[in-house]
């Protein structure tokens, strides 16, 4: 038996302007994970067991578009060996549809679990090259961030398309996960923001320059320690991903219940019209901004510190906290 795991993820700043090209900023969330078993088998059918979803069916059988089959079919094709023989497992505790890269956790924690009951090694690189063909199959346009962030396990400044690039935290900061308990798809938001795009293209590539600018102003203040800087970063991003309409009521009352309890800053993170906000917290706010928008409907709230020893891509982690 093989197990093989992935953690799940957050965009800090400039999610959809990242598929327009435009930069953006995420971190991996390391108390949240998805985790593959591979367990041989004398049949020679594939059995997919995803237990979190009551559904056990065979790989033979799934439809074109199911993920989990896709990344197994990818997977081995890259590994140049037939899928049989073997039963697979999927358990994660990434809610899903929630802007947490469930999907991309998914992939790379079974592309990860493959490679090993074959006895191979994939790289960081082709871990996150295979998401990212499992993603394109069911996101229609992913930017690959998702696949990057929980592939390399550490935060990034990415650019599509481009070598994955981190930088240096000065000072750690703890950033809150509040959920507003709605799913909302990946897919469904930015095929929303395309069809958006190709209406009223010059605004939205207005406002995608602007959100650009904000994440590398945010970039700037973090390498330079400006904590204080990145709450209202956080709020003009905010106000642009409301302009580009993918905020919601739940998001907003969240944002609201945050800022309302001392937070310097919040903001949906993914793709947004549900999923998680993330709120900019201390020592000294972390408990109240929690109470508040847990009181304001957040279904769950996780706190997460960022932080880097030196620069460096060794330097950065996220950890628990509170
Ligand atoms: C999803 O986590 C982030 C989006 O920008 C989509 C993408 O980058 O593929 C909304």
């Amino acid at each position: 038996m093989t197990t093989a795991s992935a953690f799940g993820k957050i965009i800090l700043f400039g999610e959809h302007a990242v598929v327009y090209g435009r930069p953006a900023i995420a971190a991996p969330v390391t108390h949240v994970r998805a985790t593959a078993t591979i367990t041989p088998t004398k049949d020679a059918r594939v059995w997919i067991d995803a237990s979190d979803i009551a559904r056990r069916y065979a790989l033979d059988d799934a439809a074109p578009e199911d993920p989990i089959a896709s990344i197994i079919r990818l997977t081995c094709a890259q590994l140049g060996v037939e899928p049989r023989n073997f039963s697979v497992h999927i358990h994660s505790t990434i809610p899903v549809a929630r802007g947490l890269g469930s999907g991309a956790a998914v992939s790379v924690a079974m592309a990860r679990a493959l490679a090993a009951h074959f006895n191979r090694t994939l790289s960081a690189v082709e871990a996150s090259a295979l998401a990212f063909e499992a993603e394109k199959l069911h996101h229609g346009t992913p930017s690959g961030i998702d696949n990057t962030v929980v592939a390399f396990e550490q935060p990034v400044y990415f650019v599509k398309g481009k070598p994955i690039e981190t930088f240096r935290i000065a000072r750690a900061f703890q950033i809150a996960i509040a959920d507003t308990g709605i799913a909302a798809p990946t897919k469904i938001a930015v095929g929303a923001v395309r069809r958006a795009w190709e209406v009223r293209r010059a605004q939205y590539e207005a406002w995608f320059d602007e959100i650009g600018g904000i994440v590398d102003d945010a970039r700037a203040a973090i390498e330079r320690g400006e904590i204080s800087s990145l709450g209202s970063l956080m709020l003009k991003n905010q106000a642009l991903l409301q302009k580009i309409g993918v905020s919601s009521d739940e998001i907003e009352t969240l944002v609201d219940a945050a800022i309302g309890a001392g937070a310097e800053g919040a903001k949906l993170s993914g793709a947004g019209r549900g999923g998680n906000i993330i709120a900019l917290v201390s020592d000294e706010t972390r408990e109240e901004v929690v109470r508040a928008m847990k009181k304001a409907g957040a279904v769950r709230v996780m706190v997460t510190e960022i932080r880097g020893q030196g620069s460096g891509i060794r330097g950065w982690r996220s950890e628990v906290r509170g």
